[in-house]
């Protein structure tokens, strides 16, 4: 269907003024390819308006918690005025990873989880962490030099500013970086990039979207994990998630194996030696 810029401007601006979303500062890139999409797969502007809804719902508002994040960076700086041991530093994680769905799961087997990615791929010296919401606070449990560099993207602007804290506080050499890494896919050179549970999403938004991304990273290893099990734990996605990472490989001469963390399939994609 053909629209005025103004017509599509319009929804943009909606949105960035919303309740819902004007505090995310989610990026004019991101919702401009979001737009460009449903453009093409709607008949009419209500049409269009709604696809525009329902597809940025699906990409940031199951992860919506209620987490206050500028509360969280303060408590961040008087956790570090603490200076707390390992053991307390750890336990403070925790108790913020368990707010956020996909970090919560992982609580269970997080040392062995970080482990089984390193035993594969050595230790890396960079590390990108890819639609990372707060996976970033297993950096405890990598047990990584103090010279790793680790960057990691979202696209939600207060969990980052929150995510900064915490690094400028423990991890000097990290970095939070606001970035929709499908529009503007990193071209940092690393060693590994991590991509946990979100390549099934990014799929439903864009179709054919993972072989894009996977195409444009420059990196030796890309793990991508995802849930071996749906919701209800009773049925294996393992042959579902396995076909959808197979056709984002199809044709090029990377690595595949695969391994299980916990209730998340590993897949390691080995782009170069
Ligand atoms: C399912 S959570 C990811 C969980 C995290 N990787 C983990 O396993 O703990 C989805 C996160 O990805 C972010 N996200 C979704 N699409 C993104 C994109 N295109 N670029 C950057 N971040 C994105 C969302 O803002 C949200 O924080």
């Amino acid at each position: 269907m053909n629209v005025e810029a103004s017509f599509l401007d319009s929804l943009i601006q909606a949105v960035q003024c919303s309740r819902k979303y004007r505090d995310l500062q989610i990026p004019r890139a991101t919702l401009e390819d979001i737009l460009a999409y449903e453009i093409q797969h709607s008949a009419t502007r209500k049409e269009l308006e709604a696809n525009f809804r329902k597809s940025l719902h699906n990409v940031i508002a199951p992860y919506l918690e209620s987490i206050d994040y500028p509360d969280e960076a303060a408590a961040v700086l008087e956790l570090r005025a603490q200076k707390p041991s390992t053991e307390t530093l750890k336990a403070w994680c925790v108790s913020r990873m368990r707010l956020h769905a996909s970090s919560r799961e992982r609580l269970l087997f997080l040392e062995s989880f970080y482990q089984t990615i390193f035993a594969k791929t050595g230790t890396p010296k960079t590390i990108l962490d890819l639609a990372c919401a707060l996976d970033p606070l297993g950096l405890p449990w990598m047990d990584l030099p103090a010279s790793t560099r680790f960057l990691a993207y979202d696209l939600h602007q207060p969990r980052l500013d929150f995510l900064q804290a915490f690094f400028d506080s423990f991890y000097p050499q990290a970095r939070a970086i606001h970035q929709d890494i499908l529009v503007e896919s990193p071209t940092e050179a690393a060693d590994c990039a991590f991509f946990f549970k979100e390549a099934h999403r990014l799929e439903k938004r864009r179709p054919g979207s993972n072989r894009e991304l996977f195409a444009a990273l420059n990196v030796r290893w890309l793990v991508v994990s995802l849930p071996s099990r749906d919701l209800s734990g009773h049925h294996s996605l393992e042959a579902y998630h396995t076909q959808l990472i197979e056709r984002a490989i199809a044709g090029q001469s990377w690595q595949l194996t695969t391994d299980l963390a916990g209730d998340e399939i590993l897949f390691f994609i080995q782009k170069h030696d």
